[in-house]
């Protein structure tokens, strides 16, 4: 490998909500953290390189995107997705989450009905509820160790929704929807009336032997009847830049959306938010390709630590992103007992399954996007905490 992701970086001491942030939501600071979804790795080289070289101006003056941004965006999409856009249909998102909140906003009136399907990256479901939308929850189901969706639900609770949230690869359960599975929820939705919203930040993770499928590729129903949201923030470590944008083919939903978002200018770049992305999609790929192997291996290290040490803790293996939901139903413990095992016993800072919906109870979200030495410390911190409660069981 060229570049090397076992190299432990001290995070502490610069307000990083994963590292610093562990504090003020636990109150006690000796918790290995493994729950907000960066990584502990360097950033890509080559977008650290960009900044640093526009930075050596020393003029930071207003700035619009620079070509590289919608071209790069362009050739990224096509090359690595197959999905032939054009810069036209590119409108940029200071976030993703904003960019959601946008959308509600933009999309929806106060009191109308948008769906989310838990377990679900919480956010969907709380900017729509503080944004006074209803919230219809249909729930995924868990067979043989993966999420599915049981589209006879789907397609009851559906009705009467202005929007679905769909989170394509799917967090907490990492789930690759299949190009079936993404055209069914296009055919339901366009002939419902419900407009879909697929939050794909999780797309260029993809782990093989898995494929990522566009949710506006998958049929022309899907084309017409959806905004895309997209960025390289999580492929190459840089969420802290909130730099992201939205793919809109749809001609009127997108002038909707676009006079929307210049009303208030909510979609003006900052100046890194655009170098960073053109010199990602310009620069990734061999990066991308070796810290999605390290993730891969990270993951089969969790896989084979659990089965060998703690076969009583089980695991949803994602098949995108470095996001483990532990299934740990298995220790019969209550929610709160859970949380206590994990920060007092084990000394680790993951996230509560039930942030993402009542359907996480008995989960726990672990980040496994961290040099393997801090993995097998915290899964051995794990361990003795399982077996140390066992004996106390006894
Ligand atoms: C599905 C999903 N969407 C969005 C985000 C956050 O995106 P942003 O930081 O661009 O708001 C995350 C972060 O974990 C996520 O998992």
């Amino acid at each position: 490998m060229k570049y090397n992701f076992d190299e432990v970086i001290e995070r502490k001491g610069t307000d990083s909500v994963k590292w610093d942030g562990v504090e003020s939501r636990w109150g006690r600071n000796d918790l290995i953290p493994m729950w907000v979804a960066d990584m502990d790795f360097r950033t890509a080289p080559f977008v650290v390189e960009a900044l640093k070289k526009r930075l050596e101006h020393e003029v930071l003056g207003y700035t619009f995107a620079c070509k590289e941004w919608s071209e790069s965006i362009v050739k990224w999409l096509i090359n690595r997705h197959g999905w032939a856009i054009r810069e036209n249909m590119l409108t940029f998102t200071p976030g993703i989450v904003r960019g959601l909140a946008f959308a509600v906003q933009c999309f929806t009136e106060k009191g109308d009905k948008i769906m989310v399907m838990p377990p679900v990256y919480h956010p969907f479901f709380l900017v729509s509820e503080r944004n006074e939308r209803q919230v219809v929850f249909s729930p995924l189901v868990l067979k043989e160790g993966s999420l599915y969706i049981d589209f006879n639900r789907f397609e009851k609770d559906i009705a009467g929704c202005k929007l679905l949230i769909l989170s394509n690869p799917h967090n907490p359960g990492g789930r690759v929807w299949t190009k079936e599975e993404l055209h069914r929820i296009a055919e339901i939705c366009y002939d419902k009336g419900t407009l879909v919203i697929s939050d794909e930040i999780h797309a260029d993770l993809t782990l093989p032997p898995y494929h990522h499928s566009t949710f506006a590729l998958v049929s022309e129903k899907a084309r017409m009847n959806s905004l895309v949201f997209m960025s390289p923030s999580k492929a190459f470590n840089m969420p802290g830049l909130a730099s992201s944008y939205v793919v809109i083919e749809n001609e009127s939903l997108l002038n909707r959306f676009r006079t929307y978002m210049e009303a208030s200018e909510f979609n003006e770049g900052h100046l890194f938010a655009y170098l960073s992305v053109a010199a990602a999609y310009s620069h990734g790929t061999e990066w991308l390709d070796q810290v999605i192997d390290y993730i891969q291996g990270n993951i089969d290290f969790t896989e084979n630590f659990l089965k060998s040490n703690i076969p009583v803790i089980g695991m949803i293996r994602p098949q995108a992103s470095y996001l483990i939901f532990l299934d740990c139903r298995k220790l019969g413990l209550k929610q709160e007992e859970l949380n206590r095992l994990f920060v007092e016993d084990a000394h680790l800072a993951l996230n509560d399954g039930t942030t993402f919906g009542k359907e996480g109870e008995g989960f726990m979200r672990l980040n496994v996007a961290c040099p393997r030495s801090v993995l097998a410390q915290a899964l051995q911190q794990l361990e003795r905490a399982v077996s140390n409660r066992k004996i106390c069981m006894q």
